[in-house]
C-alpha cells in the first residue's frame, strides 16, 4: 500500500461561506442561477457516477476511447513524474494515464468532493504501490498551492468540466492553471465539442432520470446547509441547447408560483411559473476555439486527439 494522504486546503468554513456567497448572489440575481460546483456532495458524486454509464452519455466513453487509444503518446510527450489532475471524481478514467507513465511518482487529485477524494486516491494508493497519492480538497478555480512533487508535472482536466465554466471564468482560470506549468509541465485537457442538438440535450435530460436527480440534488445541499425548504418535485429539470453561445444549459424550472426560505440567508425566493434557475452550462467546443482560448493565456496546444466519431477531444498543451 502506498501513502495516501487528504489535505483540506480551505478551512470547513471557507466552504460554508461560500456556498452562502453563491447562494445570495446566484438566487436575488436575474435570471436566477447556481455554480455547478454545489453538485457535488457524496450524493451528487455518487449520481454523477451512474451518469457516466447512462447509454445517452457519450462524453465519459469517449473520453475513455482517447486515453485508450493515446495514453502511451501521452505518456511519451509528457514523462511526468507527478500527474495532477483537476475535479478527479473517481479517477477511474485516469486509471489508463497512471499506468502508461512509466516515471510516475506521485499522484495528485484536486476535488471539492471529499468523498470521491477519499475513495478513489485510497483505491489507488492499494492498487499502486510506490505511488504517492496526495488528494487536495480544494476549488480549482481559486489559487492552488501544489504539494512538493517530483516534476515534470503533467496538469490533466478531463470530463468536459471546463465547459461548466463561463467564458471569463475559463479564461482566469486557463491563466491560473499556466502559472502552475514549469517548462516541461503540460496540461492536457478534456474538451467535448459541437454536435448535433438531439445528441447533446439527450445527453443531459436522460430517460432514466438519473441526471434529473443530479440537477435536482443541488436543492438538497442547499436544503441541509442553509436549512431551505426546497420542495424538489416543485421543479421540473430542463436540458435546453443554446446555439449562439453553443453550450447546454440545464435548468430547474418552477412547475408553479412558489416562494422558497433559505433561513440561514435571512432569504424569501419567489419564483413565478415557468421560472427556470440555471444550474449547470455546459460549453462544446471547436478545435479553433480551444486553440485561441489556450493561446490567450499563454499556452500553446501541441497536440489534438478525438475519438473516431470525433465527438470528445483530448489537446495537450505546454506554456510558451
Ligand atoms: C463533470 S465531473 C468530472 C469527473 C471526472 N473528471 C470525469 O471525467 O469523470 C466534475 C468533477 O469536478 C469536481 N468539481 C466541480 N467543480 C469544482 C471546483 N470548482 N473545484 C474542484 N472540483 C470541482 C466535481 O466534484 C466532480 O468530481
Amino acid at each position: 500500500m502506498s501513502p495516501f494522504r487528504l489535505t483540506r486546503t480551505l478551512p470547513e468554513d471557507t466552504t460554508g461561506a461560500a456556498l452562502r456567497a453563491d447562494v445570495r448572489e446566484g438566487l436575488t440575481g436575474s435570471p436566477k442561477s447556481l455554480p455547478p460546483k454545489w453538485f457535488y456532495d457524496a450524493r451528487g458524486s455518487e449520481l454523477f457516477e451512474e451518469i457516466t454509464a447512462l447509454p445517452e452519455y457519450y462524453p465519459t466513453r469517449a473520453e475513455r476511447d482517447i486515453l485508450r487509444a493515446r495514453a502511451g503518446e501521452i505518456a511519451g510527450a509528457s514523462g511526468a513524474r507527478t500527474l495532477v489532475e483537476l475535479g478527479s471524481g473517481s479517477s477511474e478514467k485516469t486509471r489508463y494515464l497512471i499506468d502508461a507513465l512509466t516515471e510516475l511518482r506521485a499522484y495528485v487529485p484536486v476535488d471539492v468532493s471529499e468523498s470521491a477524494l477519499a475513495q478513489a486516491g485510497q483505491a489507488l494508493a492499494a492498487e499502486r504501490p510506490g505511488l504517492d497519492v496526495h488528494a487536495l480538497i480544494a476549488d480549482f478555480t481559486a489559487l492552488l498551492t501544489l504539494p512538493a512533487t517530483p516534476g515534470p508535472r503533467l496538469v490533466a482536466f478531463l470530463g468536459g468540466t471546463i465547459g461548466n465554466l463561463l467564458p471569463a471564468e475559463r479564461a482566469s482560470f486557463l491563466t491560473s492553471v499556466r502559472a502552475l506549468l514549469a517548462p516541461g509541465d503540460a496540461l492536457l485537457l478534456g474538451t467535448d465539442l459541437v454536435k448535433d442538438e438531439r445528441v447533446l440535450v439527450r445527453a443531459y435530460d436522460d430517460a432514466a432520470g438519473v441526471t434529473a436527480a443530479f440537477d435536482k440534488n443541488v436543492l438538497a445541499v442547499v436544503n441541509r446547509e442553509l436549512g431551505a425548504d426546497f420542495d424538489p418535485d416543485a421543479f421540473d429539470h430542463v436540458a435546453v441547447w443554446d446555439a449562439g453561445h453553443e453550450w447546454i444549459e440545464m435548468r430547474l424550472r418552477s412547475r408553479t408560483a412558489q416562494t422558497v426560505k433559505i433561513p440561514a440567508l435571512g432569504l424569501a425566493v419567489d419564483f413565478a411559473a415557468g421560472e427556470d434557475l440555471r444550474t449547470e452550462v455546459s460549453a462544446k467546443f471547436r478545435q479553433d476555439g480551444v486553440r485561441r482560448e489556450l493561446s490567450s493565456a499563454g499556452l500553446e496546444l501541441t497536440r489534438w486527439w478525438t475519438d473516431e466519431e470525433q465527438r470528445f477531444a483530448l489537446s495537450l498543451s505546454t506554456a510558451r
